[in-house]
């Protein structure tokens, strides 16, 4: 069965990572698909977002990565994805996983979201908490893939 795992990504962390390591294992296929949504100020553009994630799992070369916009059914739809995967860090990410879950098999019933938990290292980090202490020069190289370090530091050095 083929899986495709939406987000933002900006940028890909370790906890990212850590789901799509354990969703290419659960799954035959797995696309990891960035959002292009030009209503949300991305710190990086799209196609730097997708660089972030191609070279992060250049060991998974099976993985496809791509960008899309609009909804995330049309997206599966179009790459042939029956599962959405999505990770699941404290309990505030409840709520709103669970509107988005209900919303996107209302409007694709033939779509099913699956939700990983987030592992336990990773449970506290987010992309805005990287960028923040990477803003106020803090080390960043424990929450996020190597390859992915010096582009971040090139935008808030
Ligand atoms: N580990 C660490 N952090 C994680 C994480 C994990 N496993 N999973 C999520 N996060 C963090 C991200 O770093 C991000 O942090 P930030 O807010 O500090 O930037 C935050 O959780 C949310 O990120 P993300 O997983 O990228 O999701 P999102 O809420 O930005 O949603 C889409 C992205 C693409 C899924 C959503 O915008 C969407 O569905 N767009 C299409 C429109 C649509 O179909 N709408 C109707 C459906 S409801």
């Amino acid at each position: 069965m083929k899986a495709i795992y939406p987000g933002t990504f900006d940028p890909i962390t370790k906890g990212h990572l850590d789901i799509i390591v354990r969703a290419r294992l659960i799954f035959d296929e797995l696309v990891v698909a960035v959002g292009d949504n030009p209503q949300k100020k991305t710190t990086f553009d799209c196609l730097t977002r997708v660089t972030m994630i191609r070279e992060s799992i250049l060991d998974m070369p099976e993985v496809e990565v791509i960008s899309f916009d609009g909804l995330t059914v049309e997206a599966a739809k179009n790459v042939g994805a029956r599962v959405i995967i999505r990770g699941l860090r404290a309990i505030t990410d409840y709520e709103l996983e669970v509107q988005m879950a209900f919303m996107n098999r209302s409007l694709d019933s033939d779509i099913d979201t699956v939700i990983l938990v987030t592992s336990p290292n990773w449970q506290f980090i987010s992309s805005s908490l990287i960028k923040d202490i990477a803003g106020l020069g803090g080390d960043i190289t424990p929450y996020v893939p190597e390859p992915v370090i010096p582009l971040i530091m090139k935008v808030f050095r």
